[in-house]
């Protein structure tokens, strides 16, 4: 199994001062040095961490692959078309949300989603959609375009007791199988870390987790190569 690696709060701190440092670039290429498949980051449309010119050095940079987390809007279109991520991820977009709530609801914006995909798909952008891991959104995602799906796995992540962990682990290996049926790559994040990730292994429909927050807040207190260490041990099959 993969670990895509989101440096979004390596851009958080450094805008906490605007100095320049820690820089998320440098974090993605230590990320990729220790083990990172991939690299994340999300441009927002108030830029509050990642900014263009960060994105416009990933994709210089970094040698794995660029997964550009971004709403489905014009704006962010352009700007998907003209870097030229590996892939982008499609999710839901709050001004005032402290982090990505939900899935992207699929069926209310399929017409427009269908429309956004297809320039993406043309330019060989992959496309994922980071969707709850259901079967009508799955077949929604497919027929859109998409040929990745990410589940939000941020109910999973917040679930305390044991059988309700066990119910929403249930979920999403139901809804990877049907996924990867469907002829999709299969891919998971939102709140994983050293704490939830280890039954994941076992979910052989899945190719890879995305995490951010957990490794980069681990970082901080043992460094990012011990942190993504961390999560290797645990995910390696
Ligand atoms: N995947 C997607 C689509 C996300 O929006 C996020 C949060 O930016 C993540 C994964 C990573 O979540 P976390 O920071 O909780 O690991």
């Amino acid at each position: 199994m993969r670990l895509a690696v989101n440096i979004d709060h390596i851009a958080t701190l450094r805008n906490a001062r605007n100095e320049g440092h820690p820089d998320p670039v440098e974090a993605a290429l230590l990320a990729e040095r220790h083990g990172a498949a991939g690299i994340v980051c999300h441009l927002r449309e108030d830029r509050r961490h990642i900014k263009d010119d960060d994105l416009a050095r990933l994709r210089e940079e970094i040698t794995t692959k660029l997964d550009l987390e971004m709403a489905m809007t014009d704006e962010m279109q352009r700007i998907a078309l003209s870097v030229k991520p590996d892939l982008v991820t499609l999710v839901p977009e709050k001004r005032e949300e402290l982090t990505t709530e939900g899935g992207f609801a699929i069926e209310k914006h399929f017409t427009r989603l269908t429309e956004f995909v297809k320039p993406l798909r043309e330019k060989e952008i992959g496309v994922s959609i980071f969707i709850e891991p259901e079967e009508e959104a799955i077949s929604l995602a497919a027929e859109a375009g998409a040929n990745i799906v990410e589940f939000h796995t941020g109910t999973y992540s917040l679930r305390t007791g044991d059988e309700e962990k066990a119910f929403e682990l249930e979920r999403i290996r139901n809804s990877a199988r049907f996924a990867r049926e469907a002829g999709l790559t299969v891919v998971a994040g939102h709140g994983l870390s050293v704490l939830n990730i280890a039954p994941f292994k076992e979910l052989h429909d899945i190719e890879e987790v995305s995490i951010g927050h957990a490794i980069i807040s681990r970082a901080v207190l043992i460094g990012l190569p011990a942190a993504i260490q961390e999560i290797l041990d645990l995910i390696s099959r």
